[in-house]
This record gives structure tokens, sequence and C-alpha cells, in this order.
């Protein structure tokens, strides 16, 4: 991958909050935009990306070898992007049989993350969205920031807990100066499909709680939908964000 290829971040404090379904859609609008956009899954332990795409491996993987995917030393790599809709995509996941565990520590997560961005065979993207795991390490940022620049998108509920978690992935993405494009309030009500009247699904934290008092603009509030997944309508202002960063 050529280390210009700017990187768009999906983060969040807690899992659960929607981060993969952002990722996903993110991706999949980019790509049918005409972006040549590429996806990383890099949640080890939750790898869902090949789930909500409609791609599974039913071959338990016997060992991951991580030090290096590098075939032969001959700079091929033995990752190669699964192309979905012209979305590639690339995952832990893809190692592991539908319901195996890979028990990693943070380090060698971390590490995975730099395989899946430095060792897949992306062909030439020139975008990749990265769905990451709950929380920011030092060593993602800077696995991520030596692959590319990078803009993050904030996934919350309106839970204090949500926003307080988050605020701290914000503050080391602040520490690293890793800009942060905006957030998504994610699951925020539910609106009656009989008389449209929309009902809170959190205590919402107060004002001065939450990652919007701290600077981050909140692009989206989404509703629950039960059958429904999130949609390119859903996060224009998100797309729109998106494009700025990648300078067009
Ligand atoms: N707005 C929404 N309405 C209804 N269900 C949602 C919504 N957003 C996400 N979900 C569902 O919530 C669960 C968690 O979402 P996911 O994207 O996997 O979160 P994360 O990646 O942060 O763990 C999934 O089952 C997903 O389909
Ligand atoms: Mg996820």
């Amino acid at each position: 991958m050529s280390p210009q290829v700017p990187i768009v971040a999906v983060a969040s404090g807690k899992g659960g909050v929607g981060k993969s379904s952002v990722a996903v859609a993110i991706g999949r609008e980019l790509a049918r935009s005409g972006r040549r956009a590429g996806l990383v899954d890099a949640d080890i332990a939750g790898p869902d990306i090949p789930r909500m795409l409609g791609i599974r491996r039913d071959v338990p993987a016997r060992s991951v070898t991580l030090a290096s995917w590098t075939r032969d030393g001959r700079g091929g790599s033995g990752l190669e992007a699964v192309e979905v809709d012209g979305l590639k995509v690339a995952s832990a996941g893809f190692l592991m049989a539908g319901g195996q565990g890979l028990a990693l520590g943070s380090d060698l997560s971390d590490l995975m993350l730099g395989r899946l961005l430095n060792q897949t065979n992306w062909g030439d993207v020139e975008v990749l969205v990265v769905d990451l795991p709950p929380g920011i390490s030092f060593t993602q940022q800077g696995v991520l920031s030596g692959a590319g620049r990078v803009g993050t998108i904030l996934v919350v509920t309106p839970a204090e807990v949500s926003h307080l978690d988050t605020g701290r992935a914000l503050s080391t993405l602040r520490e690293v100066r890793t800009p942060v494009l905006g957030g998504v309030e994610n699951m925020a009500y539910f609106e009656c499909p009989c008389c449209g009247e929309k009902t809170d699904l959190h205590t919402p934290a107060p004002h001065d709680r939450t990652i919007w008092a701290t600077g981050v603009d909140r692009l989206a509030r989404l509703p629950f939908r039960p059958d429904a997944a999130i949609t390119g309508a859903d996060l224009a202002p998100v797309l729109q964000a998106v494009a700025a960063h990648l300078g067009a």
C-alpha cells in the first residue's frame, strides 16, 4: 500500500455503539460514489465486517503467523483484499472461521492492525476506512499515522458512559494530534412506526459531559431502527466531512 493513502478511522470508547455499521456504510458509499476504497476490519475480538457484508469462512485457521505475511521475501503479501460491490475488504475475521476466537494481547492486536493495513494486497485504493476496536492506544495511532493522513469519526450513544469512555479515546487522539472529523450519535431514539412519536432510548448525558461540549461536531443523530442498517443518506454530513478530509 502506498504510504500516502489517507485513512478514515472509525472509533469509540465502547463496543456495541455502531462503529462497524458506520464504517461499512462509509465504505460502501465511498465505493458507490466511484472512489477506490478499502475497508479494514481491525477489531480482533469482534471482526464483524465479513458477516455484515455477507462474506464467510468456514475452515478454522490452524495458525496465524503475525511476524510477517510476506511471501518468500519477494514483496507479495499472503492476504488478498476481498472485493464486495467495488469495496475492497481485509479483516482479521478472514483468518478465523465463524465462531473461532483469536486471543491476542493488545500489542498483538496493534501488530495485526499493521499487517492488515500494510501487508494486504490493496491494489490501487485511494482511501482506507478502518473499523477500530473500542478504545484508542498510542501504538494503534502510531500504526495508523505511519500509513497515511488520518481523520477519525467517533461513534457514541447518548449515554453518559459512552461519552465518558469516548472522551478518553478523544484525549489520546488529541495528544497525538490526530484530527477528529466529527461524531455520530447512534441509537439515540426510537420513532414509533404508528404515530411517529420519538422516544429517547438512553438517559442523555448532561451536555457538559459530552464529547460535543469539547468541540467535536455532531454530524449525525440516528434513530434505533430494528430492521434497517445505517444508510448512506443517514451519514450525508459524515460523508461530506470525509470528502473534505480526502481533499475533494
Ligand atoms: N441505528 C441502529 N439501529 C438499530 N440497530 C443498530 C443501529 N446501529 C447499530 N445497530 C446494531 O447494533 C449492534 C452493534 O453495532 P455494531 O456496528 O456492531 O457496533 P460496534 O462495531 O461499535 O461494536 C449490531 O447488531 C448492529 O446491527
Ligand atoms: Mg464492531
